[in-house]
């Protein structure tokens, strides 16, 4: 059952109003829901109303109020088919159904968490609360009534604004709500139990007072003083850079414990994994921080870019998705280091996206078709949609690129709209054509751009030739070229820039290079001197650039490029460079691997540079890791012989740079209390990068441990902990702090998650049988999906030389969790098999053993469409 994009067409009936009443029981709850709705216009008087429904009780039909006859529909576990249906009105549909909160182990639709009700419905959790038409073009005004056990169900919250409460006396209580603005069905939430909160307040741009509640477990208050400062940050912010105004009495999060996701921008009600609100010194880490920040403000941005202009169907995820991420991305930008937070989002797509764009797995931005629309959560919908929008910012520039954007709110407020209704905001706001442009959203796989370069001293000019190539993808033999911003400048020896007099072949405006052609060759006149080239600056384009570039140019731009992630990535491709080299050489047998003098004078030279923010050296010193250079070799990969270059190269280029770690680790602690902030977390990363250096150079534990026994915030204390775990894994110290980390946080399942993560990753053969044996651990919930995910999802996504041991136990190890997670929970099941997306790039053993687990898998009965999907994707010829 393949749903193609081409197959859209709009419902036959039209919702109005949707009323909802839960009656709340762990086992038996009750829904009972009216909603008004009409015949389309132009549409048959005897076309039926289909309605979807997923593990539904149905319990009784009326139309207008009267109970309906079993022959005037027809019910199955998919679908409720009404007949008969009055004509040429509105008329009221009741639907009542029992679920099973309980017993919901997929955790979408009303499910139980630490005895809280919670539901999840984006993309399709809705049917599984009530028959309903349930996709994202059917919009309808919600009031909601909960009832429930008032001593259980002090905390009784639904999408809107707060209507009243009140108690029948019995026991029971209710509460109701009602959302004026009309919201698809996977936007509504509810949440009952009994919750603690934290409240504030915010006054917008014109003046109204939103209260602002954060509900958590008892107890846990205190952990969402960040979160709070977070979404108070983002409220402002996306009033002054997009001139968005929040538009309910009240904005809500709740933290749950059991989530398949991140997060959840429900109207009005965000539900999150509690592991994105939670956070105090003690327990997390600056990276932790950073995420919270970056979700609390994303889940926010949706009101705007998801609920407010939501998408037509559910092809159109990286309408909301993409445009949202990118909407983050520049708020942390913009509250942190512009430069650092893109080294991070480059190398996130890289690592990710870039993987996934190369493999059997690949998808276009804005796909065609999907067996499975929960698969489609992707790197590249959610990470290449964000760049997509970062292009068009960059092809139209800020000032034009704000038009489109406030072009868009106003043309498309109340709507469920396409990526081409998104385009064209920009395209008439700017008059610029973006047709070749989309195709970004139409083509999979990270286009291929070939520069070679040529300088006439004679003529003063610099010709470019550039070629782009975007590969092949599954469904995707032959594809078109694709428009390309390039940013570039031309620096020349005295480090200065040049700007070019003329240019003919192609585009060039505001440092940008316009590539729109198969072959290009572009000249620049007036180049007074032979230039080297900064190329793909800022990452203007998410491609895969090949430059055959002269080392003295790359060490130029390493030193001196005054775009900081320019020089950030130059020093990135000289250390693959020697990188990729080691590996060649010790697969020919070496034992002893050379690395450039150049490249060991720069890392030196650029983690002592204080007038370099710390955070930004920290960059600088994590070296491509393996998976990095996995991807880069692309074929053939023996994740050991990678691990064992990686670590050759890590002591040659560490060793000589012992006394400027010395320097870092021995420079006096800050003393005070800790803050989370940028300029602070920068400071611990590059404590972090050198206690990581000192390891390859020193043979010795003591100073991890010393960092261990001497942390006095989790982004330390984790951190020397792995590289303990890491790097020293036999010695007694590293044996004692994994104990002693365990006990000390045995009662905290976020920094547990830390500690079984830890160890899931620790190199070598011998960790399957540590994760096996942290399964037996009783601080281990099968259940969870964040126990999950930090245990088997850690092991088989970020432990090469482990999940890719070379007997291929580690592959029929994840067959057997992949079929025994699938049964209670699918979505999380097959988010951890996407770990084998790579797997035609293994050497021919280990991809002969990975293919014979993924068929073990496809050879289980029953298997959810889930994990069904991927299974045959990635087995695919
Ligand atoms: N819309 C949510 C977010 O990005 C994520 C929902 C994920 N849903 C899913 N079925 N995987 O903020
Ligand atoms: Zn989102």
């Amino acid at each position: 059952q393949v749903i193609h994009l081409a197959d859209y067409r709009p419902t036959d009936f039209v919702v109005e109003r949707v009323d909802l009443t839960f009656e709340l029981d762990p086992t038996e709850t009750l829904v009972i829901q009216r909603t008004l709705m009409h015949r389309r216009e132009g549409v048959a008087d005897d076309v039926p109303l289909v309605l979807d429904g997923d593990e539904l009780n149905l319990k009784a039909v009326a139309i207008d109020g009267n109970p309906i006859p079993e022959s005037q529909y027809d019910v199955s576990d998919r679908a409720l088919v009404i007949r008969d249906l009055p004509t040429g009105t509105t008329f009221e549909v009741t639907v009542e159904t029992i679920i099973n909160p309980e017993a919901n182990t997929k955790l979408m639709g009303l499910y139980r968490t630490n005895g809280t009700y919670c539901t999840q419905c984006e993309a399709e959790g809705f049917r599984r609360i009530t028959y309903f038409m349930d996709r994202p073009d059917v919009l309808g005004v919600y009031t909601i009534t909960i009832i429930g056990d008032g001593a259980a169900n002090p905390v009784m919250l639904s999408n809107g604004n707060f209507l009243g409460a009140g108690d029948y006396g019995d026991g029971r209580r209710f509460a109701a709500w009602y959302d004026p603005h009309p919201k698809p069905s996977y936007l509504f939430a509810l949440v009952a139990g009994d919750l603690g909160v934290v409240e504030d307040t915010f006054t917008t741009m014109s003046e109204r007072e939103v209260a602002l509640k954060i509900y958590v477990e008892h107890g846990k208050e205190a952990r969402a003083a960040y979160a709070m400062d977070a979404l108070k940050r983002s409220m402002t912010w996306d009033e002054q850079a997009f001139g968005r105004e929040y538009d309910l009495d009240i904005f809500m999060i709740v933290a749950v414990s059991d989530f398949n996701m991140g997060a959840m921008e429900n109207k009005g009600l965000n539900v999150f994994n509690d592991k994105y609100i939670l956070a105090d010194p003690e327990t997390a880490t600056d990276q932790d921080y950073a995420n919270i920040e970056a979700i609390v403000a994303h889940e926010y941005f949706h009101n705007w870019t998801g609920n407010r202009i939501t998408c037509r169907d559910w092809f159109q995820l990286c309408l909301k998705e993409g445009l949202t991420v990118y909407r983050d991305h520049e708020f942390s930008a913009d509250q942190r280091s512009r430069a650092v937070k893109r080294i991070a989002e480059v190398r996130h797509l890289k690592s990710e996206q870039f993987a996934e764009d190369s493999g059997p797995l690949a998808h276009p931005v804005r796909p065609t078709q999907f067996r499975e629309i929960n698969n489609f959560y992707t790197t590249t919908v959610y990470e290449k949609g964000s760049e997509v929008t970062r292009m068009i910012a960059t092809l139209l520039g800020r000032p034009m690129f704000r038009k489109g954007m406030d072009l868009y709110f106003e043309r498309h407020d109340g709507g469920a709209v396409t990526i081409e209704d998104f385009v064209r905001c920009f395209e008439d706001a700017s008059g610029r054509d973006l047709g070749q442009f989309s195709r970004w959203y139409h083509q999979a796989g990270t286009p291929v751009v070939t520069v070679s370069a040529r300088y006439d001293a004679g003529a003063k000019t610099l010709t470019m030739d550039v070629e782009q190539m975007i590969p092949p993808t599954p469904g995707q033999q032959v594809k078109e070229p694709m428009h390309i911003p390039l940013a570039m400048g031309f620096i020349l020896d005295n480090g200065t820039e040049v700007q070019p007099t003329g240019v003919s072949g192609g585009e060039y405006a505001d440092g940008v290079l316009h590539l729109t052609e198969r072959t290009q060759s572009i000249t620049f006149e007036g180049i007074s001197s032979r230039p080297v080239l900064s190329l793909n600056r800022g990452f203007s384009a998410p491609i895969n650039l090949h430059y055959d570039m002269p080392v003295e140019d790359m060490v130029q731009i390493a030193r001196h490029d005054s775009d900081l992630f320019s020089r950030w990535q130059a020093i990135n491709q000289l250390a693959l460079r020697d990188l990729l080299k080691a590996v060649k050489e010790m697969t020919a047998g070496a034992t002893q691997v050379a690395v450039d003098a150049e490249l060991i004078a720069i890392l030196r030279d650029s983690i002592s540079d204080d007038s370099l923010e710390p955070a930004f050296r920290a960059q600088i010193m994590a070296l491509p890791s393996e998976a990095d250079i996995a991807r880069e070799i692309g074929k053939d990969i023996d994740p050991e012989m990678i691990h064992a270059a990686r670590n050759a190269v890590m002591a040659a280029v560490t060793a000589p740079a012992g006394t400027v770690l010395a320097d870092i680790l021995d420079a006096p602690r800050r003393v005070g209390s800790f803050s989370p902030d940028a300029a602070s977390a920068g400071i611990r990363a590059l404590r972090n990068a050198a206690l990581t250096w000192m390891s390859y150079c020193e043979p010795s534990p003591d100073r991890a441990a010393k960092a261990f026994a001497e942390a006095d915030n989790m982004t330390e204390l984790a951190h020397a902990l792995s590289v303990l775990a890491h790097r020293f894994s036999e010695t007694e110290s590293a044996k004692q702090a994994v104990a002693a980390f365990g006990d000390r946080f045995a009662e905290n399942a976020l920094v547990l998650d830390k500690w079984f993560s830890i160890q899931a990753t620790v190199p070598g053969p011998a960790t399957l049988a540590s994760v096996e044996a942290l399964m037996q651990s009783p601080r281990f919930a099968a259940g969870n999906p964040n126990r999950l995910r930090s245990l088997i999802g850690s092991f088989a996504m970020a432990n090469p030389t482990g999940f890719h041991r070379k007997d291929g136990a580690g592959y029929a190890f994840l067959a057997n969790q992949i079929i025994a997670i699938d049964k209670r929970n699918p979505q999380v099941a097959a988010r951890i098999l996407t770990s084998m997306r790579s797997w035609r790039s293994l050497e021919s053993t280990r991809a002969g053993l990975a293919r014979n687990a993924l068929v073990t898998i496809g050879a289980a009965s029953p298997l959810s469409t889930d994990v069904r999907d991927l299974v045959d994707r990635m087995l695919e010829a």
